[in-house]
């Protein structure tokens, strides 16, 4: 396994693979690993002949007021599990190599970066489209995987890729779970022990939703009521509980198969997100 921290080091090595016409899978990340990362990397794994994984902590996806500097890092746990996973090359630039003095250039993804996450992280998405076109102009994969974990950032990076015309398949991994259920995220261990027990109630009230919808009730403003309920009883304080459209994500009068029930809940100072699909 090969690290490289330039932009220049990485593409040269890159070319020769490309050469030889080589299937070249590609997984972003910012690090500090766990098991929803690395079934991701399995993916891909499994569908490319070169993988790359980059691990970068992108400053521009995250607010003034975000965690940005106190987001976990730990480059050597993470150099041995992508070892481990067979990963051929690491990307791993400074910010500075990403984001040069005079850096001016954004990509926004219109309408769909603006709902759900987008309205309390308003400038979130811009940073996460215009890092994620540059790896993959520094890259050039021939696919690449992300988690369902984060749905709408998928949804946009999958229409990045249509509208810009990127001749790259995007694949997406399902949400891996603690035992218990929660959603795993780097930022789980923000959480302290009370925190941790109460914010096992988000995937217990997204599951209760996709059951009462089973059982027949189609109406998506009770189904965000009875969740925004549990929730609350949790002492979990609510960003947002939408029911939408998956692929517009744009909110549905009637629950029918497909729709995504998508949350964003703080408990304390950290913010969760999940959802499931009915
Ligand atoms: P990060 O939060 O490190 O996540 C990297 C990838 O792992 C994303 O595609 C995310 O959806 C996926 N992931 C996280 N937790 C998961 C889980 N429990 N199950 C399955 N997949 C999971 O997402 C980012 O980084 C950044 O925004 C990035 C795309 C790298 C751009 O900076």
């Amino acid at each position: 396994m090969r690290v490289f921290k330039r932009i220049s080091q990485i593409r040269k090595t890159l070319q020769r693979y490309k050469k030889r016409s080589r299937i070249i899978g590609f997984v972003p990340t910012m690090g500090y690993l766990h098991k929803g990362h690395l079934s991701l990397i399995k993916l891909a794994r499994k569908k490319s002949q070169v993988l790359v994984v980059s691990i970068f902590v992108n400053p521009t996806q995250f607010g003034p007021k975000e965690d940005y500097h106190r987001y976990p890092r730990d480059l050597n746990r993470d150099l041995k599990l992508l070892k481990e996973e067979g990963v051929d090359i690491v990307f791993y630039p400074s910010v500075k190599e990403m984001y040069p003095e005079g850096y001016k250039t954004y990509v926004e993804v219109r309408e769909l970066s603006q709902v759900m996450c987008g309205i309390s992280r308003p400038t979130h998405f811009c940073g996460v489209t215009t890092v994620v076109l540059k790896l993959f102009n520094i890259i050039e994969p021939d696919l690449a995987v992300f988690g369902r974990k984060d749905f709408q950032q998928a949804v946009i990076i999958k229409r990045m890729v249509k509208d810009l015309n990127l001749p790259i398949r995007i694949l997406t991994g399902p949400i891996i779970r603690e035992p218990d259920g929660l959603a795993m995220s780097s930022r789980n261990i923000y959480l302290n022990k009370i925190e941790r027990q109460r914010a096992t109630i988000l995937f217990k009230s997204l599951k209760w939703a996709k059951e009462s919808y089973k059982r027949g009730n189609p109406d998506p403003k009770k189904i965000i009521r009875g969740i925004k309920q549990k929730i609350k009883q949790h002492r979990g304080r609510i960003d947002y509980v939408v029911a939408v459209d998956k692929n517009n994500l744009q909110p549905v009068n009637f629950l029918r198969k497909g729709t995504l029930i998508a949350l964003a809940v703080y408990f304390g100072k950290t913010r969760l997100i999940d959802n499931i699909i009915l």
